[in-house]
């Protein structure tokens, strides 16, 4: 399974990058407005500084929602650099778009999906990831992990090749549970991937370890 980091702080991207775990870089325009990142040279300037920082795929979403501009758009943020994937939403036009870049050999991720059918139109169109966004299916009280079991089935069904990228991560739970149902990918805050780390029976045993080698030297 890969591990990407779903933010766009690039100290939390660094961290990440240095525990050598890291797989790629989720963000999104409210990520990116968090970090006070605003024009569109900025924002280029900002993915190109994590493509140099973080390896493996950079998801970079375009902003406009029209086929034209969100092919436009796209074409630019790939341009960037070669581990950009172009981020289209879930709508008419990003079908299209998805369409577009695959038969251009751009990666894609086609994001805000929220059901089998969404997920199964954008494999169709070539996504190479769709993402699935757990957390907000859970805050409405619908299964986020059963939308990911659905979709599981429906790629294996049919060999699709597109990656099943688990978004809206909101704890070690969701990490873990998304191993249990075969997603391909996770894409997580920093502070998720790191209580996968923690139990305390690690931290006692490891103190008694500290204290015992202190009597063999
Ligand atoms: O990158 C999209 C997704 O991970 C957003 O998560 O926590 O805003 O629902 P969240």
């Amino acid at each position: 399974m890969k591990f990407f980091i779903d933010t766009a702080n690039l100290d939390q991207i660094r961290e990440a990058q240095d525990l050598g775990i890291l797989d790629g870089v989720t963000t999104n325009p409210s990520l990116m407005a968090k970090e006070g990142i605003s024009g569109t040279q900025a924002i280029m300037q900002h993915y190109k500084t994590i493509c140099e920082i973080a390896d493996g795929d950079i998801s970079a979403e375009v902003l406009s929602t029209t086929y034209e501009e969100m092919i436009k758009e796209g074409d630019e943020l790939a341009a960037i650099h070669p581990n950009i994937v172009v981020k289209i939403p879930m709508i008419k036009d990003g079908i299209k778009a998805l369409k577009y870049f695959s038969d251009k050999g751009i990666k894609t991720n086609c994001t805000l999906i929220f059901s089998a059918g969404q997920a199964l139109l954008a494999a169709k169109a070539g996504a190479n990831y769709v993402s699935p966004f757990l957390g907000r299916l859970d805050d409405i009280s619908v299964d986020g992990m059963n939308l990911i079991e659905e979709i599981r089935l429906i790629y294996d069904n049919y060999y699709f090749g597109t990656e099943i990228l688990a978004a809206s991560i909101r704890s070690p739970m969701h990490i873990i549970n998304c191993a249990k149902v075969g997603a391909d990918v996770i894409t997580s805050p920093l502070s998720s991937i790191l209580s996968l780390l923690k139990h305390p029976l690690t931290d006692s045993g490891l103190a008694q370890f500290v204290a015992d080698a202190k009597k063999l030297s």
